[in-house]
């Protein structure tokens, strides 16, 4: 099958084509023709999956409705997410157009999770400016004092596979966990994770971690009145979804600085990250007044949606996606990784 592969770097190529290549058709082609565009999926670029009965999308790329009316138009019967978040598909008008939607509903969520420790960890212990100083012959410490996880209170919102996963982790370092989440995990609590209203855990938590999906409920959840009820000096760090925080509350918070604001902040996604993630805009003037000014923070701690960046998690993300077209060709979805009504109506809409 012709399947149009949107947003294609350089670094996936590999494990796609690894992932296609077994088992081969009877005249030694790969399972499937991928055609890799390096642009992503928009109106501008959607006319490029004409013909393609299967078109494979990425974090960045634009399935709303009048993207995914033109993919129909143009024969297009299979949206294949490279990711398990499909907040970026307008899932009913796909439902209308009869367009399948299938996704990679969990690939590592050892990634994501070792992602988002490690943001604590650096902006607790200053790793990154540490480096930069003992390159400069700078060996003072001052500045690079952090405290100690161990003992400390962090709170989980969104208790999946990631939120156990950090669980796990945090409950190694002999930190109290709490978390928020409509659905309790089991495992989470016979780890003695307590679970807790939202209000309790932003009261009590030193350290605050997001692993929730963006849903209607969850957006800017982190709003400026959350920001007010949390402890101050609180690390806040967000892994899922950038518009599950409110960026300009956050800023005003972070402004607030040592009288009762925000202690510090690590993000690997940003609400407008559409236009500056997976790029490199190294020598371009950036035009977003709201990420600029975060950059200024020296306790605020970008990186660029890479949580999922290893290479397990790739291969697993590379497999599902084939075997997803695969099975969609044979006529045997996998209902566990399609995204449709019934997805929708299970995310839980309350906290
Ligand atoms: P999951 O579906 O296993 O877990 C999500 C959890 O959030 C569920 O337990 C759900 O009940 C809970 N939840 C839903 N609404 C909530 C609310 N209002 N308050 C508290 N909890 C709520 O998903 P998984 O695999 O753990 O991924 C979590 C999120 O991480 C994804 O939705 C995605 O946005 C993000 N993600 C980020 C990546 C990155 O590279 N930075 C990569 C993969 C996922």
């Amino acid at each position: 099958m012709k399947i149009a592969v949107y947003s294609a770097k350089p670094y996936e190529k590999p494990f796609l084509d690894a992932a296609n290549t077994p088992p081969r058709d009877a005249d030694g082609r790969p399972t499937h023709d991928l055609i890799y565009l390096d642009a992503p999926l928009s109106a501008a670029t959607v006319d490029l999956a004409r013909g393609c009965p299967a078109v494979s999308i990425f974090v960045g790329d634009d399935a709303s409705a009048p993207v995914l009316r033109a993919l129909h138009a143009g024969g297009t019967r299979l949206l294949a997410l490279r990711s398990a978040g499909f907040n970026h598909v307008d899932v009913e008008e796909a439902d209308r157009l009869g367009i399948t939607v299938l996704r990679v509903p969990a690939y590592s969520p050892h990634a994501v999770a070792e992602h988002a420790v490690g943001l604590m960890l650096t902006l607790n212990r200053k790793f990154h400016r540490a480096f930069n100083r003992v390159r400069e012959q700078n060996f003072s410490l001052d500045g690079l004092m952090g405290f100690d996880l161990h003992g400390k209170t962090a709170g989980v919102i969104g208790t999946g596979k990631i939120g156990e996963v950090v669980c796990k982790i945090l409950t190694g370092f002999g930190c109290r966990v709490l978390a928020s989440d409509p659905v309790k995990n089991a495992a989470c609590v016979s780890m003695g994770v307590e679970y807790v209203a939202l209000e309790g855990l932003y009261a009590r938590s030193d350290i605050i971690t997001l692993h929730c999906p963006l849903t209607p409920a969850t957006k800017h959840l982190v709003s400026a009145a959350a920001l007010a009820a949390m402890k101050p000096g609180v690390m806040l760090i967000n892994t899922s979804r950038g518009a599950v925080v409110d960026t300009r509350a956050l800023i005003a918070a972070l402004k607030k600085g040592h009288r009762g604001g925000v202690g510090s902040v690590g993000l690997d996604v940003y609400e407008e990250e559409g236009d500056l993630f997976f790029k490199d805009l190294s020598a371009e003037v950036i035009q977003d007044d709201v990420f600029v000014r975060l950059l200024t923070f020296p306790n605020v701690l970008i990186t660029a949606h890479q949580g999922f960046f290893t290479r397990e998690a790739c291969a697993a993300i590379a497999t599902t996606t084939i075997n997803n077209a695969s099975d969609f060709e044979r006529d045997m979805v996998n209902e566990a990784n399609r995204v449709g009504a019934k997805l929708i109506a299970s995310v839980p809409v309350n906290h």
